[in-house]
């Protein structure tokens, strides 16, 4: 049975109750736990009741659908970003940091279907970004795929700790961002959104990405904008003494797991009353909490969905760092 402290990243979403209630495995409600009484920490809509009145269905279960590839640009010989016609609706969705989709091409297998996340949302247009390194059979499927290409979502979870950065607090808070490789598109998504209310600094590592992505796709706003080259020694002295001048109050690391514990560590040591949000590197296949590709051993022995899992206090957020 699911452990009801943790935090449950779609409670209370349009896709609330899901297919975790329909097997008394949901992460939030005691009584959809198949408990008696009613004892969850949830304080927004109830979610039993949902369930209920919507006699016992999944709400709005998330279905593949055809979206047009309206551009593609090949930035390096493994980098492409590409364009997807997703509709208004959705490309609102997808704005929210943290926003990822699955993506496959209309005649492969179901388990082709990629996690990748959303790196621009334009909603005038209704077309999202997603920038897409390409390493083997899936991603060099969906490289090749013309005119159309699968879109399942819009899934919430690529940020662990996400509440840190898009509750309604933040306004005025002062943030680093750091990014290495791919993590770049996550962290494009949130600078741009934060720097239309914060300061934000942000660090970021260049290897295997282009200069020419960075300037199509990263906006304007208030703070800097540092290369280190996270490999060399000398980069934990110059970010320590960055740490301990600037303050900030929220860091957000999109970083392979290596640098996560590294800066993680080093964020933790010297503000030790930051927020920490990081990017979701568990292996995500269905991303509804049902395959268990993501599953990690809790303290307390329960098994924890890291598709679904989200936390905002920083305790849980760095013991999910692996
Ligand atoms: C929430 C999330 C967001 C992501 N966003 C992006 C993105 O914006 N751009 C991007 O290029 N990549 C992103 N990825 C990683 C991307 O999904 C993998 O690189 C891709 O699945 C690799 O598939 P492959 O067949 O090409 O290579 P493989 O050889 O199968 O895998 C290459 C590497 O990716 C890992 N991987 C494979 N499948 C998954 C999976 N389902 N979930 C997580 N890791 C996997 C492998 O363990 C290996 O380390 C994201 C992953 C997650 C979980
Ligand atoms: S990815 Fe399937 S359970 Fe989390």
């Amino acid at each position: 049975m699911s452990d009801h402290s943790v935090d449950c990243i779609d409670v209370g979403s349009e896709n609330c109750p899901c297919y975790l209630a329909l097997t008394n495995d949901c992460l939030i409600c005691s009584r959809l736990q198949g408990r008696e009484g009613c004892d969850c920490n949830w304080k927004g809509v109830c979610v039993y009741n949902e369930f209920i009145q919507g006699n016992r269905r999944v709400n709005n279960p998330r279905a593949d659908f055809a979206a047009e590839i309206v551009y593609r640009k090949n930035y390096l010989d493994d980098l492409i970003v590409l364009g997807l016609r997703v509709g208004k609706g959705f490309a609102i969705k997808a704005s929210r940091p943290g926003s990822y989709v699955f993506l496959r091409d209309k005649n492969s297998e179901s388990y082709y279907a990629t996690p990748l996340c959303v790196m621009e949302a334009n909603i005038e247009e209704g077309i999202i970004a997603v920038a897409i390194k390409i390493i083997s059979a899936k991603t060099k499927t969906l490289a090749k795929a013309e005119g159309q290409l699968m879109v399942r979502g819009i899934y919430r979870n690529g940020v662990l700790g996400i509440d840190s950065i898009t509750f309604k607090h933040v306004k005025g808070k002062k943030i680093l961002v750091v990014a290495k490789g791919i993590g770049l598109a996550p962290a494009i998504l949130t600078a741009n959104y934060l720097w239309r209310k914060n300061r934000v600094d942000l660090i970021i590592d260049m290897e295997k990405i282009s200069e020419d992505l960075i300037a199509d796709y990263l906006g304007e706003g208030e703070g800097t904008i540092r290369f280190i080259q996270l490999n060399e020694e000398g980069y934990r002295e110059d970010m320590g003494e960055l740490l301990e001048k600037e303050q900030y109050d929220i860091v957000v690391l999109f970083t392979s797991d290596y640098f996560l514990e590294q800066i993680g560590n080093m964020v933790r040591k010297r503000l030790p009353r930051a927020e920490l949000a990081v990017s979701n590197n568990f292996r995500i296949c269905c991303g509804e909490g049902i395959c268990g590709a993501c599953t990690v051993a809790g303290k307390d022995g329960d098994w924890i969905k890291m598709c679904k899992c989200n936390t905002n206090h920083i305790s849980h957020a760095s013991s999910y760092i692996k």
